[in-house]
């Protein structure tokens, strides 16, 4: 697939992440140390709204029952959940966020 203009670099608060909806699929975006990262946001466990949960570097903690997930990799780091989410490739353009889905 193409990459897909999701917003602004200004949108996605430092240290913190996005949720986007694009075709569809629900995505997160998340800040660390100056580089972006896309994954699923849709929790493996229970489908829990990791966006709205909370990231600690590069840890989400999804909000309903405490899976954390490794957002540089989408990978499972505590459960309950145990399937690894999608992560997908992002670029940013003269200040323009864009994600390979
Ligand atoms: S739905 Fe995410 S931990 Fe249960």
């Amino acid at each position: 697939m193409d990459f897909v203009r999701i917003g602004m670099m200004s949108d996605i608060p430092k240290g913190g992440m996005k949720g986007f909806v694009i075709d569809g699929k629900k995505i997160l975006v998340a800040e660390v140390d100056g580089k972006y990262y896309a994954m699923d946001s849709v929790c493996s466990h229970m489908k829990g709204p990791l966006e709205k949960g909370t990231l600690a570097g590069k840890d989400i903690q999804c909000p309903w029952h405490g899976s954390i997930f490794d957002v540089t990799t989408a990978k499972v780091v505590g459960g309950p959940a145990m399937r690894d989410l999608v992560s997908y490739e992002v670029k940013s353009e003269n200040g323009e966020v864009f994600v390979k889905l």
